[in-house]
């Protein structure tokens, strides 16, 4: 695996790739790599010639009280695991690299739709910030296809909806949940959670997965489902940001007979923040009503 800190460095190792007619498959990550991180590359390595993956821990899309300075920066470790899933190239830029001119004066992608819900509400700016490093990271690499977990699946849909918007010559691939052995979703920020908490941090997957287990056996009652996941959250003594069954495509509150719906939820522990989402196909009522 070649490792390049700078864009005319791989844009040049890339653009031979090209010519021979290769078809080239992007992981964009912050690093911190774990098995879900991997297993994107392993989906975009069965599906591509070659395969990029960038570490970049994106300064513009971190809100001023987060977690930028204290974000995991394991470049070491994480080029290893990344020769081992045989990734051909590694992207790892400086802040001076991608953002030469600053952050205050950068200009941005904005996606207006499914920004300012959910995650967006709680993290105002956070999306611009991933539309705008996804778009010059896609300018810089240029791939054929851009592998994304479903883990975040607003950012999924908010980039899908971007490449639409703007014409982007990339398919938009993306790749199932990987969870720890009690169904917690894989992710670098799991480490802010306390020893103590630790076993009860799967309450989330739990409750999403009572909510899927309601909406296959006919319950409807959206407000009230949400209403009783927000319960269960805080029983496990955590505080829930929200619960929300949307339209998958639109992240809109699902319609009654959406046939394509996700659950999606976020919780704080003492200091993390977690997500984790479930996606199901509903019966039309007609077909279940004529069982
Ligand atoms: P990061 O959090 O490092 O995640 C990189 C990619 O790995 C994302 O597509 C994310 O959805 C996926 N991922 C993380 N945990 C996963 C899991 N448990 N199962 C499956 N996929 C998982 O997401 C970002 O970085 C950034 O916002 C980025 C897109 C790189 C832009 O800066």
């Amino acid at each position: 695996m070649k490792t390049f800190h700078t864009i005319d460095g791989l844009r040049g190792a890339l653009a031979g790739e090209r010519r021979a007619g290769k078809r080239i498959g992007f992981v964009p990550t912050m690093g911190n790599l774990h098995d879900g991180h991997l297993a994107l590359i392993e989906l975009a390595r069965e599906r591509c010639d070659v395969v990029v993956c960038s570490i970049f821990v994106n300064a513009l899309q971190f809100g001023l009280n987060e977690d930028w300075d204290r974000y995991p920066r394991t470049f070491e470790a994480d080029q290893e695991k990344l020769a081992g899933a045989r990734c051909d190239y590694l992207f790892h830029p400086p802040d001076r690299e991608m953002y030469p001119n600053g952050l205050d004066s950068q200009t941005k992608v904005v996606c207006p739709a499914m920004t300012d819900v959910l995650c967006g509400a709680s993290r105002p700016g956070h999306f611009e910030g991933v539309t705008t490093v996804v778009t010059k990271l896609f300018n810089i690499v240029q791939p054929d296809e851009a592998v994304f977990g479903a883990k975040d699946y607003q950012q999924l849909a908010v980039v899908r909806r971007m490449a639409e918007d703007l014409c982007m010559p990339v398919e938009i691939v993306s790749a199932p949940i990987h969870r720890e052995s009690d169904g917690l979703a894989m992710s670098s920020r799991n480490r802010y959670i306390t020893a103590p908490e630790r076993p009860r941090a799967n309450q989330l997957q739990k409750t999403l997965q009572w909510i899927v287990e309601q909406l296959q056996h006919g319950n409807r009652d959206y407000p009230e489902l949400e209403k009783q996941g927000r319960e269960q959250i805080e029983a496990a003594g955590f505080q829930l940001d929200y619960m929300a069954i949307c339209n998958s495509r639109t992240l809109e509150p699902a319609a009654f007979d959406d046939s394509e719906v996700t659950v999606l939820g976020a919780m704080y522990t003492e200091s993390a923040r977690l997500i984790d989402n479930l996606t199901l196909t509903l019966e039309k009522r007609g077909e279940a009503d004529a069982e």
